[in-house]
């Protein structure tokens, strides 16, 4: 078992979180924390001197205690749910990783539900699609799926993971572009004295300068050094020329994410962009890093990545259908969308899905980055729940509205047994709220810890699953 438990006695973990012995077992015994053996397997019995605690389920139980959540955690953590012991390559398996997302949930918490709650060839709609994991998730399982986001880039992501791909064309035009856009670099970096080359210096410049005008955003300009976002534009001008053109953005999208002036340690949410060329102390790493000044390194670093990614879900992936939707959840004619879909008419047997928490996350601004760089319009206005609009009550009161005039919308399209999961962290106590107005009840709640995602975020916090069915 996984060594991210943390595995200690009682009273190392007393020592060790300022607790008395007592205490711990009382957790324990009011089932906050679980019992292991030395193995990490949770157990009802101990033998003498064979009981563990997790620390980092105590650490959680103390967090959501100082944060008044507490009374949330009523059921216990749910002993399957944690995931402690898969490992990162697992959570990020196959086409899962090919572009970060902050928000997104693990396919083995979307695999636990489906293989319990659903059979194969069902319909699974997902109207908070974001990246697509349930998606890509269910199509394994041999599911058909429904995703529907309001952000086109998260809808771009979505489509690029779920897309067939001949992989042998798909993985040359990958390292086809790369290997321009190599060239390219080569001859930014070429000294004047150094006359060999396949363009000559003039070339160079007019395209360099040709790149620049082309190219308003000020935001670019910014959060670059000016040769990563000359290399950039040059990537993105390529695209054109090849047939897959979508894979190729999100491939760009992803290098040119990690190319930004921003510290290591703060890729998802950067606030202002570092000097080019001057150090900084970084947490990630515990010494002086420097800020990227390139945007080649991650195209090599992704390139070959995306490919060996796309080529092992196609190993994998069924032939049901994957259907992804650009638009609001609120107002979208379901029907209308799928009518020409294989699924046409086939009522839905389910929802697995994560809605925005309220207040927490700007969806298009997270990736602001690709917005500038491809000009996809933006629909932030329609975001439900987005950070900037807070928690205030007004804004509680708004979400509550939102998410349940999703599920308003899509329900007539859903049987009248199906089963409904939404992933929550509700630490407002929204839910019961928005069951009634959505016209479900809530069955039964599963808490899980969140001490793994597949992005970085700040501390682990506990996430409830709502099993909800029409009332
Ligand atoms: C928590 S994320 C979903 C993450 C997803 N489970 C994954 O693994 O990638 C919530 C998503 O809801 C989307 N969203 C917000 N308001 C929406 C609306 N009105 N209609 C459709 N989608 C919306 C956001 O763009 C975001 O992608």
């Amino acid at each position: 078992m996984s060594e991210d438990l943390e595995l200690v006695t009682i009273d190392e973990a007393a020592q060790l979180v300022g607790k008395t012995p007592h205490n711990i077992r009382d957790y324990i015994q009011r089932g906050r924390i679980r019992k292991y053996n030395e193995l990490g397997q949770p157990i009802e019995r101990a033998t003498n001197g064979h009981l563990r605690v997790s620390l980092k389920e105590i650490r959680i139980f103390l967090s959501l205690v100082e944060q008044g959540l507490e009374k949330h955690h009523h059921a216990g953590l749910h002993p399957e749910l944690g995931f402690h012991d898969v490992p990162e390559h697992k959570r990020t398996k196959h086409v899962h990783r090919l572009h970060p997302y902050l928000g997104k949930f693990i396919p083995q918490l979307v695999e636990w539900f489906l293989a319990r709650y659903f059979q194969p060839d069902d319909v699974i709609l997902d109207p908070f699609m974001g990246s697509g994991t349930t998606l890509i998730q269910g199509n394994e399982m041999k599911m058909h799926t429904i995703g529907i986001d309001i952000s086109p880039f998260n809808c771009l992501i979505a489509r690029v993971k779920a897309a067939k791909y001949d992989i042998t064309k798909a993985s040359y035009e990958i390292l086809d572009i790369e290997k321009k856009v190599a060239n390219f670099s080569a001859e930014l970096n070429r000294s004047e004295i150094n006359k060999w080359s396949l363009f000559p210096l003039d070339t160079i410049e007019d395209i360099k300068n040709r790149l620049l005008a082309n190219c308003k955003s000020e935001y670019l300009k910014t959060w670059f050094a000016p040769r990563a976002l000359i290399e950039m534009l040059y990537y993105r001008d390529l695209i054109p020329n090849y047939h897959y053109q979508d894979l190729l953005r999100v491939l760009l999208s992803r290098a040119v994410r990690s190319s930004r002036l921003v510290p290591h340690y703060d890729l998802a949410t950067p606030k202002v962009p570092l000097p080019v060329g001057e150090k900084y102390w970084c947490r990630k790493h515990n010494r002086f890093c420097y800020p990227i000044d390139n945007c080649i390194t991650k195209i090599h670093a992704y390139s070959r990545d995306t490919a060996r990614r796309i080529a092992e879900f196609d190993k994998i992936r069924s032939d049901r259908s994957i259907n992804i939707i650009q638009a609001d959840s609120r107002t979208v004619d379901l029907k209308a969308e799928l009518a020409s879909t294989v699924i046409a008419g086939r009522p839905i047997d389910g929802i697995f899905t994560s809605p925005p928490y309220v207040g927490q996350i700007d969806y298009h601004d997270q990736h602001i980055y690709a917005y500038e760089l491809f000009g996809f319009p933006r629909q932030d206005e329609q975001e439900i729940g987005p950070k900037k609009k807070g928690k205030s009550k007004q804004a509680q009161f708004e979400y509550i509205e939102g998410i349940a005039a999703v599920f308003r919308n899509v329900l007539p399209l859903l049987k009248s047994d199906a089963k409904i999961f939404v992933v929550a962290n509700d630490r407002f106590n929204l839910y019961p709220e928005i069951a009634k107005r959505s016209g479900l009840r809530i069955i039964d709640e599963f808490h899980r810890a969140v001490t793994k995602r597949t992005e970085q975020g700040d501390d682990p916090y506990q996430e409830t699953i709502f099993f909800m069915m029409k009332a």
